[in-house]
């Protein structure tokens, strides 16, 4: 077997068949979700382990997608596996019954994230915003909401418009990201530009007798961070106008700081989604916030068509709460934060170094173990930045990275983990070297 530059080899390669025609004959595009990367560096994940990768051909890879956020502490978690291992044996979930696992959960949750006065449980993060837009919509009598252009919520109708990079900039209504989508949940959804106060103002003015909420993921996808008065700004134009403010903390709770971007920037909201980490890789999710709106999903309110209504057979499932209590226990731990976001810092600082080197302009950006690579002349602050972005660059200079040992998303978020140490950070930087060479100052 040809084996590629700085590739651990996996000593127990699953080797013979051919996963990856399998996958093509299975999967539409071969994929369970996005992709688009050239069959070269295509593969098929046989296990994980700490923050590697090994495929079915016995190569690794150092791993900054960690299981879209879910894994901050790698694969394999000696403390998550056992609880796994443990609930498994007591009951892997129990439908509408609170179980105790998922009250300790609850009461995590409650104790770290500061919105928390109820917590509703879900099964994935894409429920999560759904129920928390439910939750506003239901509040406030009011249909529409705003999101960022480029902001990406999860996988439900009311969410899935303009994320990718077709959309146009600054279109005042939803445009769908999706085949398949009905022409009048886009006209629910209304559109403003990342980091731009001023425009949101103007929009939730106009609309606030038809607004429900604003919803805004506090680092957005696409390397996009908020600059210091936007999280504040957003709050004082929802108190102003009277509509509900959501942050949806799916992939920046428990990661920015153990409680998210509330504890980090300083900011409330109304209401937060969360989900990943929480569920310690495990599908979860939860709507953590102010009582009397997570109050409307109480059935003991008399008529069902009354409440906002929550329902979902795996809806805070016993076995991925276990999971996700583990999860947190471990992030409890004193200096665990402060060591996960000094080693993202050396590696932007490190990489940041590489790539000047080499002569190469780009742009590293980053807060704590989020790091995106861009090149662009300067760092993005929306959307209309992203696209700006030379995209077949950074896709070529991505795919040179997992054909080094490097498993991304090409031009996507990268995220560290608990689990990633020297031996990482070197075979890291050495595929960064050999893709600067190789495309960097082309
Ligand atoms: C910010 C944000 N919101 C929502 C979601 C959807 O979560 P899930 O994939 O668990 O449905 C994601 C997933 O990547 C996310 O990053």
């Amino acid at each position: 077997m040809e084996t590629r530059p700085n590739h651990v080899q996996d000593q127990t390669p699953e080797g013979a068949k051919d996963w990856l025609a399998e996958a093509d004959r299975l999967l539409p595009g071969g994929l369970l979700g996005r992709g688009g990367l050239p069959r070269d560096v295509r593969f098929v994940a046989a296990r994980g382990e700490g923050a590697r990768i090994f495929d079915t051909e016995g190569r690794a890879y150092v791993d900054y997608l960690a299981g879209a956020g879910a894994l901050i502490l790698g694969y394999g978690h000696p403390a998550v596996t056992a609880a796994i291992r443990h609930q498994a044996g007591e009951g892997v979930l129990f439908f509408s019954t609170p179980s105790v696992p998922t009250l300790r959960l609850a009461q995590a949750i409650a104790e770290a994230v500061p919105s928390a006065e109820k917590v509703v449980l879900t099964t994935t993060g894409s429920e999560a915003t759904q129920y928390a837009l439910r939750f506003a919509r239901a509040f406030t009598g009011h249909d529409r909401i705003l999101k960022f252009e480029g902001a990406y919520h999860g996988n439900h109708d009311a969410v899935q418009m303009n994320t990718a990079r077709r959309a146009r900039s600054n279109s005042a209504v939803g445009e769908s990201d999706s085949l398949g989508v009905a022409h009048a949940v886009e006209e629910t959804v209304l559109i403003a530009p990342y980091n731009d106060l001023e425009a949101v103002e103007r929009i939730v003015r106009e609309h606030r007798r038809e607004l429900a909420a604003i919803i805004v993921d506090p680092i957005q996808r696409g390397g996009v961070f908020p600059l210091p008065d936007f999280l504040p700004g957003l709050r004082r134009i929802a108190d102003d106008n009277g509509v509900l403010l959501v942050f949806d903390e799916v992939i920046v709770g428990f990661r920015l700081a153990y409680g998210g971007a509330q504890e980090h920037f300083g900011v409330i909201p109304d209401l937060a989604s969360l989900g990943k980490i929480m569920g310690g890789g495990l599908p979860i999710g939860a709507v953590a916030g102010r009582a009397e709106i997570l109050s409307l999903a109480d059935t003991g309110r008399g008529d069902l068509a009354d409440h906002v209504l929550i329902n979902g057979t795996h809806h805070g499932m016993a076995l991925a709460a276990a999971a996700g209590l583990a999860a947190l226990e471990a992030l409890r731990q004193p200096g665990v934060y402060d060591r996960l976001n000094a080693w993202s810092d050396t590696l932007r600082a490190e990489v940041r170094g590489l790539l000047e080197r080499h002569s190469v302009p780009a742009v590293v950006d980053g807060l704590g173990s989020f790091w995106h690579l861009a090149f662009a002349d300067r760092p993005h602050r929306n959307h209309a930045d992203s696209l700006a972005a030379d995209a077949k660059r950074i896709k070529a200079f991505d795919t040179e990275l997992i054909r080094n040992g490097v498993h991304l998303f090409p031009g996507g978020r990268r995220l560290v983990t608990t689990a990633h140490g020297d031996a990482e950070m070197e075979d890291t930087l050495r595929a960064v070297d050999a893709a600067c060479r190789r495309v960097g100052a082309a």
